[in-house]
């Protein structure tokens, strides 16, 4: 296994500063219709980057280990864009799918894109050293779950 010298504590970091200027951003925020805009583009470049990933991991496409690493690097990187997003009063705008529990459970719902974080980041890490696509399945099944786990509680059907 070939050793890298990514480390996952410069992402903790910048999760650490969105947040921050996430709450800082909500005080001052443009409209909640900007913030809906804001987030469902953060949401189609997340599904941009994942479905060649899925691709690869089902065979559909040819395995490429420095492309699933870029791909991944860039979902962990979305993934600390997401809690931004959500600033209070943005559940009020008829083009969302945005449960209101999110504003209820703030801390659960960054923990959930914590997640997403964490698996795309781990995604990063182990691509250069993969042989070929089937070990990508269950690091990219990981990534899948982190979006499933938070649409089940927090998406409109
Ligand atoms: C922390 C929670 C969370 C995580 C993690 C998450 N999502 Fe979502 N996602 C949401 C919520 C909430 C919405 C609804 C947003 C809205 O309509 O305002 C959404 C909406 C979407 C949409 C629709 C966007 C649109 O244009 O209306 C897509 C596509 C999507 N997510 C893909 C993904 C993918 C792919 C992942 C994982 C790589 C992911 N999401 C991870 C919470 C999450």
């Amino acid at each position: 296994m070939k050793t890298r010298t990514l480390s996952l504590l410069p992402l903790a970091a910048v999760t650490a500063a969105g947040l921050l200027i996430g709450g800082a951003y909500a005080a001052y925020a443009a409209s909640a219709e900007d913030a809906v805009d804001y987030r469902q583009g953060v949401f189609q470049a997340l599904k941009w980057n994942i479905g060649p990933l899925a691709a690869m991991a089902k065979g559909e496409a040819e395995f490429d280990a420095a492309e699933a690493e870029m791909r991944a690097g860039r979902i962990a990187l979305l993934a600390t864009w997401i809690v931004e997003g959500f600033p209070e009063g943005s559940d009020m705008v008829a083009e969302t799918d945005a449960l209101p529990e999110i504003w209820e459970n703030t801390g659960d719902f960054a923990d959930k894109a914590g997640d997403l974080n964490a698996a795309a980041a781990q995604l990063a890490e182990a691509a250069p050293s993969l042989d070929d696509a089937s070990e990508l399945g269950p690091l990219v099944g990981q990534i899948g779950q982190a979006c499933k786990a938070c649409h089940d509680e927090y998406r409109a059907e």
